[in-house]
């Protein structure tokens, strides 16, 4: 990471109230690519990181039993909550946690976490962080996760629009691959958007509900 979580924090308080304004055609197909891929019955829970002002989250609530979106930026998830009561959208609930530690716990999750999300978030991660919080997914157990992110698919271009190399660690795709793997989960999709953004799609081999007979 090349900034503090607090910096990150302050950084997207700052932008929360105009976040959702003049979003890219890229990030706009990553949201939708993650929210088609995400799988959530009725009674599963969903844990969105990195939720910000809750795109993927608000989105998912409809099909899942309960949506949890964490985040860093106590400003985005003051924007998530507006948006759900604007909405009147029910099932989902905003709080503070990070990728390495998500702060669900058994009264969120009572039957465990069924599906993992991220959007453009992980990408603040240093490889090795990135790393670290895949395998804090992994051991929630979830049957299924979905990355969409900015992400190499060739070489790195710092100019491109999609991340900021004083702030940003985007990881190349085969990075991104071999630690989703090494954390147990078979990779069933890689969605390119762009040469700089893609959606990944883990699961795990027999993936059926945390602690239900499947190994992570
Ligand atoms: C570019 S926004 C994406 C928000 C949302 N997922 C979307 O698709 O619009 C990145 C978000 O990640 C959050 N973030 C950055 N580092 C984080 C971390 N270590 N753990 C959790 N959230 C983090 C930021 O606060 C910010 O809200």
């Amino acid at each position: 990471m090349k900034r503090s979580l607090a910096d990150h924090a302050a950084r997207f308080d700052e932008k929360a109230p105009e976040y959702d304004s003049e979003k890219s055609e890229e990030y706009k197909a990553a949201v939708s690519l993650v929210v088609d891929r995400a799988t959530p019955g009725p009674d599963d829970v969903v844990l969105d990181l990195g939720t910000g002002t809750g795109a993927v989250a608000l989105a998912l609530a409809a099909d899942a039993g309960r949506v949890l979106g964490r985040d860093i930026s106590e400003g985005m998830l003051a924007e998530a909550r507006e948006k759900a009561a604007d909405r009147g959208v029910e099932g989902v609930s905003f709080g503070v946690g990070r990728f390495r530690e998500p702060r669900v716990d058994a009264t969120d999750t009572a039957g465990g976490v069924d599906v993992v999300t991220s959007n453009f978030a992980m990408h603040h991660l240093s490889d090795e962080e990135k790393r670290a919080a895949v395998d804090v997914i992994a051991g929630l157990a979830p049957r299924q996760v979905v990355l969409g992110d900015v992400m190499f698919f060739g070489a790195p271009d710092p100019d491109d629009p999609f991340y900021g190399p004083a702030v940003d660690d985007p990881a190349t795709v085969g990075t991104l691959a071999d630690i989703f793997t090494d954390a147990g989960f078979a990779l069933t999709a890689v969605e390119r958007v762009h040469d700089q953004v893609g959606v990944l799609v883990g699961e795990r081999p027999g993936g059926d509900r945390a602690g239900e007979g499947a190994s992570p």
